[in-house]
């Protein structure tokens, strides 16, 4: 298979790209240069935002049987790349988000919930949501619906993780002490590798599958506790959890899903938003979740080889809690 990458030199799109090395695939992947091409992909260079940015992908002939496009800004931009690329490539793969299903979201909700509105596949910046809508409208334009498929991806996590969930723990707990675990121990999570995730787009575009697709783990392939026992255990155990109520936490003002990454109230929008999600149509088309403490222990193995400190994307928020917090909390809890 012949793969062109739009992005894949950071995170998720890094992922894709080792995971079709692996497999034998010829890689192309177009960036800026800002960040290394994993070796063995061929690179074409430019600018998304600039004009004539894709000037690269003009001039080169090539054709591939797949477009894996991991953007998440401005619409506009797929609908370029998109257009320009719909008679060279096969299929047009968009990594979209979960986010784009409207507020609030029904626990369960398959990949017919409806979905934020004033989306468009011309828009500029607008917010997360509707970039990721906008970002889907430009490839079924471009690609119909029945050559591209859309990725919602739920909470990403693993190797290379530039947002700073799961590096944000794994620092904590090597920090040691008494930590703030937000409960309950058996709150039911939902996240996908980043690895995992390569895989299955790998596959369902070798199946040729199209349309909307919810990709992460079912619900229960994980729970709060067993994350934050696998992350005690690979950091050496200097942190002792301190399991605490959910009350307790959001009367103390501390923000869930940010200042304490992956964690939301159970019983509220947000858990219902970001880890009750329908994955039927995602299991049912080939995807496999490894164990957590596989990816925990990998996350963890890569991030000591930065030295503890992990990339951070310039357009997310720094996400951790305060240890000055942390240490009140704990002490009136
Ligand atoms: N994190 C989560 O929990 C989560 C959840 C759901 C969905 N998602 C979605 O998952 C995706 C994550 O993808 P990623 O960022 O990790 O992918 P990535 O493909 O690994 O990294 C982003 C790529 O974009 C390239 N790039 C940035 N600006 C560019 C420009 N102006 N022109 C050309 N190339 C440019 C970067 O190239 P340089 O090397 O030149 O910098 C880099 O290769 C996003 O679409 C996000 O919305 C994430």
């Amino acid at each position: 298979m012949r793969l062109l990458l739009l992005g894949g030199t950071e995170f998720a799109g890094r992922a894709v790209a080792e995971a079709a090395l692996e497999r034998g695939w010829e890689v192309t992947i177009f960036h800026r240069g800002r960040h290394e091409s994993p070796p063995g992909a061929r690179t074409l260079l430019g600018d998304r935002t600039a004009l004539d940015g894709l000037a690269a992908l003009d001039e080169d002939p090539g054709e591939w049987d797949v477009v894996v496009d991991t953007w998440s800004s401005a619409p506009r931009a797929v609908r370029d790349a998109a257009r320009l690329l719909r008679g060279r490539a096969g299929r047009y793969v968009y990594v979209s988000s979960c986010s784009v299903y409207a507020w609030p979201r029904p626990a369960g909700y398959t990949e017919d919930a409806p979905l934020v509105r004033d989306a468009s596949a011309d828009a500029d910046l607008t917010d997360y949501a509707r970039d990721k809508r906008g970002g889907e409208l430009a490839a079924v334009d471009a690609f119909g619906a029945d050559r591209s498929l859309l990725v919602r991806s739920g909470l990403l996590i693993g190797p290379y993780e530039n947002v700073g969930r799961l590096p944000w723990w794994l620092n904590r707990m090597a920090r040691g002490g008494p930590v703030l675990a937000p409960g309950p121990r058996e709150l039911p999570l939902q996240y996908v590798d980043v690895r995992d995730l390569a895989e299955w787009i790998l596959g369902a575009a070798e199946r040729e599958l199209s349309g909307p697709c919810n990709l992460m783990s079912p619900q229960g392939h994980t729970t709060m506790g067993e994350l934050l026992e696998a992350c005690v255990e690979v950091t050496g155990g200097p942190a002792e959890l301190r399991w605490t109520a959910p009350e307790v936490i959001l009367e103390a003002g501390i923000e869930p899903w940010t200042q304490l990454p992956v964690w939301v109230p159970p019983g509220s929008d947000l858990h219902d938003a970001l880890h009750s999600a329908d994955v039927s149509r995602a299991v049912a088309t080939g995807l496999r979740c490894r164990p957590v403490a596989e990816t925990v222990a990998d996350t963890w193995r890569w991030l000591t080889g930065l030295g503890g400190t992990a990339p951070q994307r310039a357009d997310r928020t720094v996400k951790g809690l305060d240890p000055q917090v942390e240490a009140k909390v704990l002490q009136t809890a």
